[in-house]
């Protein structure tokens, strides 16, 4: 009888987010009648711009004809959309890639799991408390931790606590690793890293001969001018870190799947025997083997999110999210209740009222508010007694909740 990966037994019941959707599906069955407002997982509501449509149906159609017509196409992601993201997401921010560097994908939930491959299963990993889960189970997945313990922690992975007394940025590592997760801004706490402390990272890793992998998939909600959008505009971040980013909440791509891995090709590691080695060409040949690429008409509607036409549309959208959070954090704020981020990131990260566990609030809003939300301790130990709300909701619907929020809550 073939042998299951006995790791994926160590992971806790099922996945956050679909864990969320069975209690309310539950509680909608037996309240039919409620108007649930769904502020939980972050899914954007919003349709895809005009000027994306349009270039989606045009790579549809060049589709159909013999002449236009696209099969297999390259495993990194055509070129010209390599090329239009360096020009107009990379060079405004200073930073120089060439398109070897980058490479399209489906996604970067996919990435920042897919990347494990190219890292020997000995590396020591770090990641933020609370976390992307992503980032969590996935190293479980590939065996590089023990059994989960007591407080919630695998054993053998390295967990950095993120709270309000380090304003949600955390300490480095208590030992030496070789590999750092960070999520700027963050996910799940909405908290942006300024460019000071982005540098002491980045010096950290370089000192500690370690790869920050570097999710960026929120840097287009970034409202403030001087908080960076990539870990590139950091001195010394080409040598020492990957960066993910992601087409899914910028413009509305969750359910059409496009996202970027930056790998620069000055970024080594080690070979066993200790010679240096490119972490580029490994990545590039493991797509080549793992992956066919993103679809044509997708690429095409991905290029034109950042047509002159496309990225005011879509920034529109990104703008009217960053309203619902505004909306969400002072109501809330003014209600008494204790809310970070949301400021440059589509997420509230709040101290749930009267104490309550995460799950507890999040039993209670649903039942007795019909509002959804993310429970922090969901996200791992140091998200409990936090809630995550989200901003990616209609207008109408976020007034409403927080204005039951209020009702039941508000000081
Ligand atoms: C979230 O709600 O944290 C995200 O939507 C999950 C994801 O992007 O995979």
């Amino acid at each position: 009888m073939a042998r299951i990966n006995d790791n994926y037994l160590k992971l806790q019941a099922g996945y956050l987010f679909p864990e969320i959707s069975r209690r309310v599906n539950e509680f909608v069955q037996a309240n039919p009648d409620a108007n649930v407002i769904r502020l939980g997982i972050g899914d954007v509501t919003r349709p895809l711009v005009p000027a994306v449509l349009k270039a989606f149906h045009q790579g549809v159609d060049e589709m159909a004809e013999k002449t236009t017509f696209h099969g297999y196409g390259p495993e990194q992601g055509y070129d010209w959309l390599a090329q239009i993201i360096i020009d107009k997401a990379y060079k405004p921010l200073g930073v120089d890639l060439k398109t070897s560097e980058v490479f399209i994908s489906d996604g970067s939930k996919c990435d920042s799991s897919n990347i494990l491959d190219i890292f020997d299963l000995g590396n020591k990993v770090a990641i933020g408390d609370p976390v992307y889960p992503v980032y969590n189970d996935t190293n479980v997945m590939v065996g590089r931790s023990g059994q989960i313990n007591e407080e919630g922690y695998y054993d053998g992975l390295v967990y950095m606590p993120c709270n309000e007394e380090n304003g949600f940025n955390p300490y480095f590592p208590s030992e030496r690793v070789d590999l750092i997760y960070l999520c700027y801004p963050n996910n799940p706490t909405g908290t942006v890293a300024t460019k000071e402390q982005l540098q002491a990272w980045v010096d950290y890793a370089i000192e500690n001969d370690a790869v920050i992998l570097f999710d960026a998939a929120y840097e287009a909600f970034i409202t403030e001018a001087d908080i960076p959008h990539s870990i590139y505009e950091i001195e010394g971040a080409k040598q020492c870190a990957i960066e993910f980013r992601s087409f899914s909440k910028t413009a509305g791509f969750t359910g059409v799947r496009c996202g970027l891995t930056v790998v620069p090709e000055e970024l080594l590691g080690s070979t066993e025997t200790g010679e240096k080695y490119s972490f580029n060409k490994l990545w590039n040949r493991r797509q080549c083997t793992k992956f066919n690429g993103v679809s044509y008409p997708v690429q095409k509607a991905a290029a034109a999110v950042y047509s002159d036409e496309g990225w005011t549309q879509v920034k529109e959208i990104i703008d009217f999210y960053m309203g619902n959070a505004r909306i969400i954090r002072e109501g809330l704020t003014a209600a008494g209740i204790d809310c970070f981020g949301g400021i440059n990131a589509p997420y509230i990260w709040l101290k749930t009222p009267e104490g309550m566990s995460s799950w507890d609030f999040f039993d209670k809003l649903l039942n007795e508010c019909h509002v959804v939300g993310t429970p922090g301790s969901g996200f791992g130990p140091s998200g409990e007694g936090y809630f995550r709300l989200s901003a990616f909701g209609e207008r109408d619907n976020v007034e409403t909740a927080v204005q039951r929020i209020r009702e039941k809550w508000g000081k």
